[in-house]
């Protein structure tokens, strides 16, 4: 059991899986150690209902860590018990997390450990479950949406269409400034993102190769929500 090819390597960290557009936003595989035990314990159907939202709280965390690395700062002008200093904060355009529901609810509580001060949008969508196609019933966002940088989360990126949806919807609202990080993205849904939407930052834990023919990613996790919230 000590066959580590499945493991991605440093390379695979930061990776542009369009190599040919060099100017588009990134794909970011979060490779670091923590982050692939829990997906894996994740994956694992083994793995119950509390453990596996426990998880992906944890997950979700340690990739707002990477998705938060280029945020911009301003220093300010503080006092410590011993000393005058300027010290870096946040700055720049403020956040908003848009949770796909309802797996992308699995995300937010994590993140929000970390961003305690984003404001939260969420969109539902279902898939037709004949042509797969996004279908909206839901759409609620922060007024101000057009002024914020978003991280849409969803922990799943599948076909990609419901991904798609929810980035033109933004768009149309206004947003200019977004990510999309998840846990697990297929391969072809990746790619559909990526030639949808070339200026969304991608971060993911994972990049699994095929989808099957009812749209579940394999290996994946199964269904994200029904383990998220016990529902089969
Ligand atoms: N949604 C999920 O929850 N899992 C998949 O594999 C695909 C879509």
């Amino acid at each position: 059991m000590n066959d580590l090819s499945a493991v991605p390597t440093a390379a695979q960290a930061i990776a542009d899986t369009d190599a040919e557009s060099s100017p588009s936003a990134m794909v970011m595989v979060v490779n670091h150690p923590l982050v692939q035990h829990k997906v894996t314990l994740a994956r694992s159907e083994d793995t119950t209902t509390d453990n596996f939202r426990r998880l992906v709280r944890e997950i979700s965390q340690l990739l707002t860590y990477e998705a938060t690395r280029d945020l911009a700062m301003e220093t300010i002008a503080i006092k410590t018990p011993i000393a005058p200093m300027v010290s870096p904060v946040l700055s720049g355009k403020k956040l908003c997390l848009v949770s796909i529901l309802r797996a992308g609810n699995g995300f937010l509580d994590g993140m929000l450990d970390l961003l305690p001060a984003a404001r939260v949008g969420h969109i539902g969508l279902y898939r037709d479950p004949e042509t797969l196609e996004p279908i909206e019933y839901y759409f609620k966002m922060p007024e101000d949406i057009h002024e914020r940088m978003v991280i849409v989360v969803d922990p799943m990126l599948a076909t990609g269409n419901s991904a798609i949806a929810a980035l033109n919807r933004l768009k149309e609202a206004g947003v200019t400034t977004m990510k999309y990080v998840c846990l697990i993205a297929s391969r072809p849904g990746l790619q559909a993102l990526r030639a949808a939407h070339p200026d969304v930052a991608i971060v993911t834990a994972a990049i699994d190769e095929q989808l099957n023919e009812h749209g579940y990613i394999v290996p994946g996790l199964g269904d994200a929500g029904d383990r998220l919230y016990g529902t089969k």
